[in-house]
């Protein structure tokens, strides 16, 4: 490792640690305190606030004085190469966003030398690969000199800072390295899920304006092979910025390597083990990661170093109680922001080993998940609802098998989570001894926003909430007028009228559109997309996405991109898609298409939609209910009105709401009567 001082010489920085003891100073003692307990060896007093600052305390600090909170845990937490000088820079209203500015630092230091440093042989990942009973540990070491390798590689394939790398791979400590190394040379990772098609990872690519594609010959899920090289192939056709792609190996199989494809391994065979660190600005981007919004393709999010990695870290260790020598266990896969902040960012940061789980809960039986918690010891599980709620009606036998007494904490993210399956998992999964923690968050907030923890010791935590906000985050609900609800027992759409540090700076390339998608709805605030629920104590409900996204197993879809993939089709003139209800997956798309008049076998269309949108965008996003209608219900202005559909599909046809605007009223039982018929045909899919 390139030599490098890891103490940050705060202390000559003016200010930032003024007031030590008046009022201040007792409440800056008040977070140091909270994160030595989080840090406190195992079976020291538990991360509860109530010994040094009440929740509502650090709470409030951390509202009214955001650089008082936020400046000392990042001095505390991260490791710099230059101090910061201003904590932050930040506006709603103009959509400025900067944290910890004129500090510098690289992120991979942060996940890996300063471990190295101190005890190189602790475990930083473990490999839980398709193939059960087949981990692989991997020390932080091993870790740091696959990085340096990897980064080394990427070098000498002309990878320079700023330059940005797409990474379609899967769950694997190759891909970890993926990223690390990228953070390590100040090149920007963007990891494509590597469920999604050709087409999607082309564009993605595309818009990124990728020098370099990182992947796999094949891929393992659920015992199944999948070919992931060949998706590249057809992908990087329609690329023109690849200049090279580097193909690591998950099989023994041969693929074909054409002339921009590189063997990963070998090359990173012939590299040094040590690559220096680029000093990075802490708001020089980290990562773009894309996810769908409500109009057009997905966008770009993007993440930037210091503010994101202090957030994924200090959420880490405070919502899931995480200590030293836990092993940390998040199944997501790390195409999504929650593998990003809960499997490699926040917990390396921490020195924590987490868990890559690279197969599905069912595979080979519906134990799956338990028999790796019994075998690994993990203490900290954190999944989906849709897993959860699919696991449940397997029936108990499969959790009891297993033995579970490591576990502590529970943890459930990407969709609202129903009280059946709160239940079960903290009944049965958590045998009622373990915290369960409901996250609630979304890729552009970098981390956790809402979770019953952190808060004070043995405070309650009811069933199927998310509850309370995290320190610094301050919630706002909105009426219809855009005016901020007062007091409990409200409903209105979930805000956020302070900046925090993992909130993401922009959408790559499209600044104006970041605007418009998140601080204009309710100017000064930051507009999640979710509708929420506050109780008369303050607790907070999250009802569901208020706006045309829909969640599919967890997956963020937006409505308009599976319309453009079938709206492509030559017999299609329109098509309007919904979320429906599913009892597993929690929704499923539902489209609506009208076919034009000298159209023949509407069967055949039909198969042709599903499998376009199978290659224009996933699997998981083909329709489970295509229903073709001779129009769609319209304002007069033209605008389809999902709303009255969403109503229709779901038993709520007598209460339409304003049906006023529409074109003609007869639609609504037209529709209706298809529908019937549809559902009548068996087709519900329920
Ligand atoms: C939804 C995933 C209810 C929500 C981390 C949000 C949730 C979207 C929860 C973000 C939860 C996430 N309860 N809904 N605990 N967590 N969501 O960007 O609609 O993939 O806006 O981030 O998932 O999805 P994303």
């Amino acid at each position: 490792m390139a030599a490098r001082s890891l103490a940050c010489g705060f202390g000559r920085i003016p200010g930032i640690l003024q007031g030590r003891g008046g009022p201040r100073g007792w409440r800056l003692r008040g977070v140091s305190a909270l994160l030595r307990a989080a840090h406190g060896p195992r079976g020291s007093a538990p991360a509860g606030a109530a010994q040094y600052a009440s929740y509502p305390t650090l709470s409030e600090q951390a509202a009214r004085q955001p650089a008082a909170f936020w400046g000392p845990l990042a001095r505390d937490t991260l490791v710099w190469d230059t101090p910061y000088h201003t904590v932050l820079d930040c506006d709603l209203n103009s959509g400025k966003l900067g944290w910890f500015l004129g500090g510098q630092l690289n992120v991979s230091v942060n996940c890996l030398d300063q471990h190295v440093q101190k005890s190189p042989e602790s475990i930083a990942l473990i490999w839980e690969r398709d193939e059960p009973g087949t981990e692989v540990r991997i020390t932080y070491r091993e870790l740091l000199e696959t990085t340096c390798r990897l980064a080394n590689t990427l070098k000498r394939h002309g990878v320079h800072r700023g330059d940005r790398v797409a990474i379609y791979m899967s769950v694997s400590p190759l891909a970890v390295a993926a990223m690390l190394a990228c953070a390590r040379i100040g090149a920007v990772h963007t990891v494509i899920f590597a469920g999604f098609s050709a087409q999607s990872l082309a564009g993605r690519i595309n818009d990124a304006k990728c020098k370099v594609v990182i992947t796999f010959n094949q891929v393992l899920r659920g015992g199944r092979v999948v070919e992931l090289k060949k998706i590249v192939d057809e992908a990087v056709k329609l690329c023109p910025t690849v200049q090279h792609v580097l193909v690591a190996h998950r099989t023994d199989n041969k693929v074909h390597m054409g002339h921009l494809d590189i063997p990963l391994e070998q090359e990173m065979a012939k590299e040094d083990p040590v690559c220096a660190p680029e000093s990075m600005g802490s708001e020089d981007m980290l990562f773009l990661l894309y996810t769908s919004g409500s109009t057009g393709m997905p966008k770009g999010l993007v993440h930037t170093q210091a503010g994101y990695l202090l957030y994924s870290a200090v959420t880490h260790r405070l919502v899931f109680d995480y200590r030293p020598g836990d092993v940390f266990g998040c199944v997501a896969d790390i195409g999504w922001i929650t593998g990003h902040s809960y499997v490699v960012y926040g917990p390396l940061c921490n020195g924590a080993t987490s868990v890559l789980f690279e197969s599905t809960p069912v595979y080979p039986d519906a134990g799956r998940y338990w028999e790796t918690v019994q075998r690994l010891k993990i203490n900290q599980f954190y999944g989906a609802p849709t897993a959860f709620r699919l696991l449940l009606k397997y029936g108990d036998s499969w959790v009891r098998k297993y033995d579970r007494s490591s576990l502590r904490t529970l943890g459930s993210v990407g969709e609202p989570i129903n009280r059946e399956a709160w239940e079960w998992l903290h009944n049965v999964v958590g045998d009622r001894r373990c915290t369960l923690v409901d996250t609630w968050w979304q890729t552009e907030t970098g981390g956790i926003c809402i979770a019953p923890r952190p808060s004070e010791e043995g405070a309650e935590i009811l069933p199927a909430m998310a509850m309370r906000p995290f320190f610094g985050i301050v919630l706002a609900l909105m009426d219809e007028k855009g005016k901020v609800m007062e007091g409990g027992n409200v409903s209105g759409a979930l805000c956020i009228s302070q900046a925090w540090p993992g909130i993401a700076r922009t959408i790559y390339g499209d600044h104006q559109r970041f605007m418009e998608a998140y601080f204009k709805a309710y100017p000064g605030y930051y507009f999640t997309g979710d509708g929420a629920y506050r109780t008369e104590e303050g607790y907070y409900q999250i009802t569901g996405r208020m706006d045309d996204v829909i969640n599919i197993s967890g997956h963020r879809l937006g409505t308009a991109e599976v319309e453009d993939a079938m709206a492509s089709h030559p017999a299609v003139p329109e098509t309007a898609v919904i979320g429906y209800p599913h009892s597993i997956k929690g929704e499923v798309p539902f489209a609506f298409v009208v076919l034009k008049d000298d159209t023949g076998d509407s069967d055949v269309v039909i198969r042709e939609l599903r499998s376009n949108v199978a290659t224009k965008i996933a699997k998981y996003a083909v329709p489970d209910h295509i229903l073709v209608v001779k129009r769609l219900p319209k304002t007069r202005s033209g605008k389809v009105m999902r709303r009255l559909l969403r109503k229709i599909v779901t038993g709520k046809a007598e209460d339409l709401g304003d049906t006023t605007t529409l074109e003609d009223p007869s639609i609504i039982m037209e529709i209706l009567s298809a529908y019937q018929k549809h559902r009548d045909k068996g087709a519900s899919g329920q």
